[in-house]
Formats: structure tokens, C-alpha cells, sequence
């Protein structure tokens, strides 16, 4: 499937190849079948063979093979451990659950699982780098798909940019400067006034690592979620040495409407899996690979994320919970202060790699859109280099 055009390239044709886009007789004639074309479009159904191998032909080189389980469980880790368990667990402990904010991180963990479960069969069955998108197309259509598409690259673009500007306000705390201090303000509007330099070169450094090398970003992934992890452990570990039953009780005051409302709220915590899906088509072994990743990184999150809660229900009553800076605050109230460093430094590499899987995500995403042409193919197109020879062998 190797191509001899240039990957570089900028023609009409690489952006509007369809024969609608010809001429404006061409262009006339297609506006007056849209009605047609529409109905044509709600009605059809792509199928597994189209998915993966016609439409990856579009890329015209073809993404190396290059990840095993091992990566997708990191990948699991990094695209979803970020800020959310540090920020929601007190807000949503003090706020509306009290120490039963395990139970509402078990019954978030899982409906995502669920989610997982039905991930994982259908990257088994369709492994490209659509993800839903791919799956939609075969089992709703394509106009069910095309709207999964826009809301996809939307979310994207608003997710990275909130996460890249939260990543701003921790890095801030951790150097111990006040708020909105490493932002720019302007005149524009309240709200819209504060620009953030420093949210845009993280975005670019990491879009850039993940357009260099899939095989690379998967081992800086690897280190910055094993750290993560470590920092995670120290949290729970040192947390629960300083902990109090009696911060246990009473273990529902809101009753147990509040654990629902509460695990609606922590789901975004488990957000970022559906990241995983869209590695497929460079998994070696995606029938063994991806149900270990995805059903792996998801159970492993689901307990940590428990004793996460468990731990800071147990350092403080639910009541002194600090809604802005829980775990650092929690530390303070049992002697250790400097542990709001280790914590905002545990958030951010969260953070990074949840920018950094993302950015693989959503390129994976845009490629396959792409190929389905309801964006400009030019999209779909896959680097020689970056694609076929990763320099990983195994
Ligand atoms: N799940 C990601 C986080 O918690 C989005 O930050």
C-alpha cells in the first residue's frame, strides 16, 4: 500500500477530489440532489471489510503495528488518570455525598466498564483508528456518524483546551505564585480576558511528540503515567497512615440519591478510554491486546479511584473537606504541608498525558473521518516515515 506521492502536497484534488467539486455546473447539479444524497446518506450502512481495508487505503501508507498490551494499559492510564480525581472527589465528598463518595466512584467505575466492555468487542471486530465513529457507521449509518464525527473533533478542541488551561493553574500553585499570575490579561470581556501562553505551548509540545512518533509518545506515556501512579500510591498510602474511622461516620448523609448524583459528576474522571479504540489499527495483536488494555487500565483505575475517595474520606470529616485543593488541604490538616507539592505535581503529569493520548486520539479520529471523506482526504493521508518505520520492532 506504499504510495509514491509526495506526503507534502496541496492540490484542489488532495482537498476536494469528488466529482461534485469539478466544476460549478457539477457543484449546481449536487446542491439540487441534496435532498436525494441525504436520504441516500441516513439509509446507508458502511460494513466491517469497507472500515478496514477499503477505507484505510485512503491513508495510502499504512500505520505500523507497533503496540502491545503493555502500551494499551499505559495508554489506558495516561488518557484518563488526570485532573478529575483530584479536583471532583472533595468537591463532590463535601458537597453532595460525604464519605460514601467511594460508592460513587465503584457505581461510576462500572457503567464506564460497561462502556469499556462494548469498546472492547467492537476494536476486536472493527481495529482502525475510527473508534465509535468507525463502529457508528457500520451499525447506525452515516448520518448518525456524522454527527458522532462533529461532536468528536468539538469535543476535543474544548476538552484539550480546558485541560491545557487547567494545566496552567496547577502548574502555578506548584510554583507557589498567585492565581492567573502566568496568564495575560487583555481588555476583552470578563471571563474571556486572561490568555494563556503557557495552556498553548503544552498543547503544541505535546501535539508534536504525538505527530513524531507513535511508538515514542507510548514510552514518554509509559514513564509519566508510572510516576503518576507512584504519586497515587503515596497519596493513598500515606493517607490512610493518618486515617480515622471515625471520619466514616455518618457514611451517608445525603442518602443514597447523593451517590448517584455524585457518580454522574465523577464520571468524568474515567473519561479518555474511548482514546484506546482508536489504536487499533496499530495494536499487533488487537483480539488479546485491547480487551487486556482497555478491560485491564479500566479495572485497575476503578480501584485506585476508590481508595482515592476512601483515603480522603478517612483523613478529614467530609464536612472540613476542602472543595478547592482536597487532597493538599487534607495533607496540611494531618502535618504535611509539603504533600501539596507531590499532589500538584501528581496532577499535573496526570495532566500532560492526558493531552498527550489525546492528541494520538484525536489525530486517529480525523484520519478515519477523513477517509470516509466527510472531511478533506488530504486528513487521511498517513506520513511514510511516522507511519510505517516507527523504529520498533519486537
Ligand atoms: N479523565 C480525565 C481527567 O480526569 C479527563 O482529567
Amino acid at each position: 500500500m506504499a504510495s509514491t506521492r509526495s506526503y507534502w502536497r496541496w492540490s484542489k484534488q488532495d482537498f476536494l477530489p469528488e466529482e461534485s467539486f469539478q466544476t460549478w455546473t457539477n457543484y449546481t447539479s449536487a446542491l439540487s440532489q441534496t435532498w436525494f444524497r441525504f436520504k441516500n446518506r441516513l439509509t446507508s450502512r458502511s460494513d466491517d471489510e469497507t472500515e478496514t481495508t477499503q477505507l484505510r487505503k485512503q491513508s495510502e501508507n499504512e500505520m505500523k503495528r507497533c503496540l502491545s498490551w503493555w502500551d494499551l494499559i499505559w495508554f489506558g492510564f495516561g488518557a484518563v488518570v488526570g485532573a478529575g480525581i483530584f479536583v471532583l472527589t472533595g468537591e463532590e465528598a463535601h458537597d453532595t455525598v460525604g464519605p460514601a463518595i467511594i460508592l460513587s466512584y465503584a457505581v461510576s467505575g462500572i457503567s464506564a466498564m460497561l462502556s469499556v466492555f462494548c469498546y472492547t468487542e467492537f476494536a476486536v471486530e472493527v481495529p482502525v483508528a475510527g473508534g465509535s465513529f468507525a463502529y457508528l457507521r457500520i451499525e447506525l449509518g452515516d448520518f448518525a456518524a456524522f454527527i458522532a464525527a462533529g461532536n468528536i473533533l468539538l469535543e476535543s478542541i474544548v476538552g484539550t483546551a480546558a485541560v491545557s488551561r487547567s494545566w496552567t493553574s496547577y502548574f502555578t500553585s506548584l510554583l507557589n505564585k498567585p492565581k492567573n499570575s502566568l496568564r495575560i490579561k487583555t481588555g476583552l470581556k470578563d471571563g474571556y480576558n486572561l490568555l494563556d501562553p503557557i495552556a498553548v505551548v503544552v498543547l503544541a509540545a505535546a501535539s508534536a511528540i504525538a505527530i513524531s512518533s507513535t511508538r515514542k509518545t507510548s514510552y514518554i506515556n509509559w514513564i509519566a503515567s508510572a510516576v503518576n501512579t507512584l504519586v497515587i500510591l503515596f497519596v493513598i498510602i500515606a493517607g490512610l497512615v493518618h486515617a480515622d474511622t471515625s471520619n466514616l461516620t455518618p457514611f451517608l448523609p445525603f442518602g443514597a440519591k447523593g451517590i448517584f448524583q455524585a457518580a454522574a459528576i465523577v464520571y468524568f474522571a474515567y473519561g479518555g478510554f474511548d482514546s484506546i479504540a482508536t489504536m487499533a489499527e496499530e495494536t499487533k495483536n488487537p483480539s488479546r491486546d485491547i480487551p487486556i488494555g482497555l478491560v485491564g487500565s479500566m479495572s485497575m483505575i476503578t480501584v485506585i479511584y476508590c481508595l482515592m475517595a476512601l483515603t480522603l474520606s478517612m483523613m478529614q470529616n467530609y464536612k472540613d473537606i476542602d472543595t478547592d485543593a482536597a487532597f493538599s488541604v487534607a495533607f496540611q490538616s494531618v502535618g504535611m504541608k509539603w504533600a501539596k507539592y507531590v499532589v500538584a505535581f501528581g496532577a499535573l503529569k496526570g495532566m500532560t498525558t492526558v493531552l498527550l493520548v489525546g492528541a494520538l486520539g484525536q489525530a486517529r479520529y480525523t484520519t478515519h473521518i477523513a477517509r470516509s471523506h466527510m472531511i478533506p482526504p488530504w486528513f487521511a493521508l498517513v506520513h511514510p516515515k511516522t507511519g510505517m518505520m516507527d523504529g520498533y520492532e519486537s
